[in-house]
């Protein structure tokens, strides 16, 4: 989404040193990736059926059910193939949180081979587990646009298919980047929170911070990695929706460091590469206090916090407001002690 954008404003900022030889690979890389990328645009069928989904996105308005899509049987053949592909991977490269919740999503009927996944029914499934919405998008957000729709538990969504000549690759993020990458993890409750804390922290923050957010969902959203039972292990979309980079990054070829904020914002992020380097983060619930901890850095002269209820995001600006929240938070914990002690008491 934004964040392969924020990716090229960064690369200013954080370029990291490399040896001549290898930056003139790299170049020849994103050279070749981006004669690869442009085929679609030489199709003029292709061009059309992208404007529809354009049009479809466009005319989306929020809190109504999100359109279906009927899909041809070129856009069907080219989700079989990349599916097919990558299932065999997960079991081996993916986090378990990843593998839990696509088995649900296939025992949900939502995934299969032979149909395209509606975003309207992974929505709703999202939802339930999580709190999370799908929303279509035309293509590219601004990094804020984007890390404000998380803050909200609002992932936007593209629709669109990659070009059906390169089915294993794609310049941009179209939707089976989507639904392979990022929604299965939308439904694990700790990652949602994860997710969401980034999108809070980017509210009212500056320029400057919001492309340090930015650079942080992308190192770990987008590419990160975890530890489990002693294996390096995917949980970011843009690993788990490309063959070649989930193998290499957890592979003993790659450049693997802990997951930190105040190195991840110096790193340069790649967009038609793969990472120099990639972080890996102990729990998602670890990455989720190290955000926090990294945000208190970020000079706002308020702070904030999500009303599930309302599904709204509360600005709290002096102390009256902090001790309402604190009364709030003390009736949902002395509700979780009385439970705790009469199970005790059992
Ligand atoms: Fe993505």
């Amino acid at each position: 989404m934004g964040q392969r954008e924020e990716g090229r404003e960064q690369k200013a900022e954080g370029r990291m040193q490399r040896a001549e030889g290898r930056g003139q690979r790299a170049e020849g890389r994103g050279q070749r990736a981006e004669c690869r990328g442009q085929r679609g645009f030489k199709d003029k069928k292709y061009r059309e059926r992208r404007t529809y989904f354009v049009k479809c996105a466009s005319g989306y308005k929020h809190d109504t059910p999100i359109p279906r899509v009927i899909f041809t049987e070129e856009e069907t053949q080219t989700w079989n193939l990349v599916f097919k592909e990558l299932k065999n991977l997960y079991p081996s490269h993916a986090c378990k949180e990843y593998v839990e919740n696509l088995k649900m999503l296939c025992e949900e009927g939502i995934y299969k081979i032979g149909e395209i996944p509606q975003l309207a029914d992974i929505s709703r499934v999202l939802k339930e587990r999580t709190g999370f919405q799908l929303r279509p998008v035309a293509g590219y957000l601004s990094p804020r646009n984007f890390l404000a729709g998380l803050a909200f538990r609002v992932f936007h969504c593209t629709q669109y298919i990659r070009h059906a000549s390169d089915p294993l690759y794609t310049p941009e993020p179209d939707s089976i980047h989507e639904l392979l990458g990022h929604v299965p993890l939308l439904a694990d409750r700790s990652f949602a929170q994860f997710s969401q804390e980034i999108g809070l922290a980017s509210l009212g923050a500056s320029d400057d911070d919001v492309a340090k957010l930015a650079s942080c969902y992308f190192f770990t959203v987008e590419f990160g990695l975890c530890k489990q039972d002693g294996q390096l292990r995917a949980y970011g979309a843009g690993l788990l929706s490309s063959i070649s980079e989930l193998q290499f990054a957890t592979s003993s070829r790659a450049l693997v460091k802990p997951f930190n904020p105040s190195d991840v914002i110096k790193q340069e992020c790649k967009i038609t590469t793969f990472q120099d380097s990639y972080f890996v983060s102990q729990s998602f619930t670890a990455a989720k206090r190290q955000i926090r901890e990294y945000t208190t850095s970020i000079l706002r002269p308020f702070g904030v916090r999500y009303d599930p209820y309302t599904q709204s995001v509360d600005v709290i600006k002096n102390s009256n407001e902090i001790m309402t929240a604190v009364d709030e938070l003390k009736d949902d914990l002395g509700l979780l002690n009385d439970t705790l002690t009469k199970l005790q008491s059992l």
